[in-house]
């Protein structure tokens, strides 16, 4: 009976770890639906360049696989796959880790999409603003590894974010140690954007964890194209064929 009981608690312990570890990527993770199948596998290699961006993605996934500790920084233009490449490594860190029977938990987010969310919670005065802040703050802090997917979206005119908005990132990245950040800001830029105490943690052990993309075609403007000449074309023959 004692045993039988504690398998029983031993089976929900366990299962409590995974809810709180390998599912957290599928479970609470904001992922773009043009994304929701990215994987090295489906990234096309091309050129040089791209293939050098797709080759750093995997090492730095195997390198955290390996137990390397610090943030990753991938910066480039718009449609290059940064984010393709941040949920790859994303799920194969998850999958590695989960391969190894090792529990780690691992999360994707888009910042802006986080920061807009509490900016609604404070607009429609729902609940307590700080406590909805509180726990956006939470969310990112807790997992092992977290995807910060595009981080300080490029607008049209690169100024200081806002004081909530530098704070709410400081205290994010203040007790955060495994951080993979993709951004269209160059490194210049990063300095405007963010305040020298948050630039510092961005930072933080990103020796040789970082990739500047460069001169790689934005994919997003050739699905784009391809999908209309596909459309043409299909409604052409459907004209003549009528
Ligand atoms: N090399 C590639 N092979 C296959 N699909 C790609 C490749 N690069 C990008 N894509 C696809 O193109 C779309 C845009 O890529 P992605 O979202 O990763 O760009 P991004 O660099 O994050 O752009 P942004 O800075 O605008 O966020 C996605 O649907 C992605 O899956
Ligand atoms: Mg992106």
């Amino acid at each position: 009976m004692e045993i039988q009981e504690r398998q029983i608690l031993e089976k929900h312990l366990n299962a409590d770890v995974y809810v709180k570890t390998y599912n957290v990527l599928e479970r609470d993770s904001i992922i773009p639906k043009e994304l929701s199948e990215a994987s090295f596998g489906n990234f096309q290699t091309r050129t040089d360049q791209e293939r050098a961006l797709k080759e750093f993605a995997e090492n730095q996934a195997r390198k955290y696989l390996k137990g390397m500790e610090g943030n990753t920084l991938i910066t480039g233009g718009t449609g290059i796959g940064k984010s393709h490449l941040s949920l790859a490594m994303a799920k194969a860190i998850n999958d590695g880790y989960k391969e190894q029977g090792k529990p780690v938990s691992v999360l994707f987010v888009s910042l802006t999409d986080i920061i807009a969310r509490v900016q609604d919670g404070w607009n429609y005065g729902k609940g307590g603003a700080s406590l909805a802040m509180q726990e956006a703050v939470e969310m990112l802090v807790s997992p092992d590894y977290l995807v910060l997917d595009d981080l300080g979206a490029k607008n049209a005119v690169i100024k200081p974010k806002s004081d909530w908005e530098q704070d709410f990132l400081f205290s994010i990245l203040d007790k955060r140690t495994n951080t993979i950040i993709n951004t269209n800001l160059t490194g210049a830029e990063l300095q405007t954007v963010y305040n020298q105490r948050n630039y510092s943690r961005i930072l933080k052990g990103l020796e040789g964890n970082t990739f500047k993309a460069e001169g790689i075609a934005d994919k997003r403007y050739r699905i784009a194209r391809m999908k209309d000449e596909l459309k043409k074309s299909q409604s052409k023959s459907g004209l003549s064929g009528s």
